[in-house]
């Protein structure tokens, strides 16, 4: 530990800026923890040999993102392909667009209506709730949407996201039901989209690439078998923690809950399975949420892949245990009051930063994670770097 100025728990995307910014701007010295055997945290990924497919092993990952200084920052670690996000669903027997547009709409109602038209139409579906306080995800849906499309794209989708009935799902979990009255099936809005050129993971290694900074894999924090845990360096120098704000501090308050995706891999002899990489399943009867063909990704590299064969991973949802991959924030109220009681702890750890979505228990994309470690780098770390110390 003499020769480490900050260590890093975790080497997900919010660790690494974080390493990469410490090196830059202080000359640190940094030494990054990791329990997995590689690094990249949940945007991990690695090429299928049989395929020639890069799988994101955590579930798929789209870059996206409309802020000036998040998009120079990545692209000086990778270029981007031009991949442009869209997404179709499966409903009884059909093939729809998504986000609900006018193309989902139309086909939906076997109708050619105008933006207006269409407009009105949902209006007056909606209209059939309109004067009651939604209580349930049900009557929340319809009375966003009308009940036709509510039950068709949403319903089952959700109910299957939760492992429950909608109708007894709380109505907050739903805001807004975007529908487009246009034929835009771009699905994301953001400036600038795309996927790195040679991956995830090159993308990633090129950030840490500087002797300064030494990546620990297979070592986890808590694991006092292990020299470089919590008790031996807490106190001694600056730590970030990505990791689960919850297991920092034992569990003492009680357990943040988290949901959970488990993948089933299928392959099969065929150049391209769904003629797109990702394609929900918006009825009951087909269990999974959505499948995902990777190869679809990345058409620019149909040299590289395989062309008689491909492998899709379907998705099936579920509420997290201990021990599960956390990956996304149920928050609930009291989810949020107890990650509040869990915040108060943190801030109260002079030489810890909590960051990254399970530090600070959010839900939060690429970008964002990268936007909230260089504010947090400028803000909370760079002074516990001890600037006076001498470094060439
Ligand atoms: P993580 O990536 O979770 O990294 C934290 C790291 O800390 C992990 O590697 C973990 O192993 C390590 N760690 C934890 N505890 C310990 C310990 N005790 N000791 C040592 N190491 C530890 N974002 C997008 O922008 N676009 C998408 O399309 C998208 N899709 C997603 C799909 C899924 C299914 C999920 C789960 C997330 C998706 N995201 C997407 C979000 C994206 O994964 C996150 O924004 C980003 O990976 C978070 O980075 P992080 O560093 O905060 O956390
Ligand atoms: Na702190």
């Amino acid at each position: 530990l003499e020769n480490v100025d900050l260590v890093i728990v975790g080497a997900g995307l919010f660790g690494l800026t974080v390493a990469q910014q410490a090196v830059e701007h202080a000359g640190a010295r940094v030494l990054i923890l990791e329990s997995r055997d590689h690094i990249g945290g949940n945007a991990y990924s690695y090429i299928d040999k049989e395929t020639g497919a890069e799988i994101h092993k955590y579930g798929a990952h789209l870059f996206h993102t409309s802020s000036p200084v998040v998009w120079e920052y990545v692209n000086r670690f990778t270029k981007f392909t031009n991949y442009v996000h869209r997404v179709y669903t499966t409903h009884r027997g059909e093939v729809f667009p998504l986000p609900i547009n006018l193309g989902t709409i139309n086909q939906f109602f076997h109708a050619h209506y105008t933006p207006q038209e269409a407009e009105a139409l949902i209006r007056e579906q909606a209209g059939e709730l309109a004067s009651s306080d939604p209580q349930n995800l049900n009557d929340k849906g319809i009375s966003l949407i009308g009940r036709p499309l509510y039950e068709a794209f949403i319903k089952n989708y959700t109910g299957k996201q939760w492992q429950t009935d909608p109708a007894e799902l709380p109505a907050g979990i739903i805001n807004r039901l975007p529908v487009r009255f246009n034929y835009d099936n771009r699905y994301f809005k953001d400036t600038w989209e795309g996927l790195p050129e040679d991956g995830y993971t090159t993308w990633f290694e090129r950030m840490i690439d500087d002797p300064r900074i030494d990546v620990r894999l297979n070592t986890d924090f808590f694991d006092t078998t292990q020299p470089l845990n919590r008790d031996a360096i807490v106190g001694k120098v600056p730590v970030v923690y990505t990791g689960p704000v919850d297991r920092y501090f034992d569990y003492s308050l009680g357990e943040l809950k988290w949901r959970t995706v488990d993948f089933e891999e299928v392959r099969y002899d065929e150049a391209d399975h769904l003629g797109c990489p990702v394609m929900n399943f918006a009825d009951a009867d087909v269990p999974y949420t959505r499948a995902i063909e990777f190869k679809n990704f990345n058409p620019e590299r149909r040299a590289q892949q395989n062309a008689n064969k491909t492998v899709v991973w379907r998705e099936y949802s579920r509420t997290a245990e201990r021990g599960d991959e956390p990956y996304y924030p149920v928050n609930t109220q009291t989810d949020k009051d107890l990650y509040a009681r869990y915040a108060d702890s943190a801030a109260q750890q002079p030489s810890v930063v909590f960051g990254g979505r399970l530090g600070t228990y959010k839900y939060y994309d690429m970008h964002q994670v990268i936007a909230t470690a260089l504010n947090a780098y400028e803000h909370d770390i760079a002074s516990l770097l001890g600037a006076n110390e001498e470094r060439q």
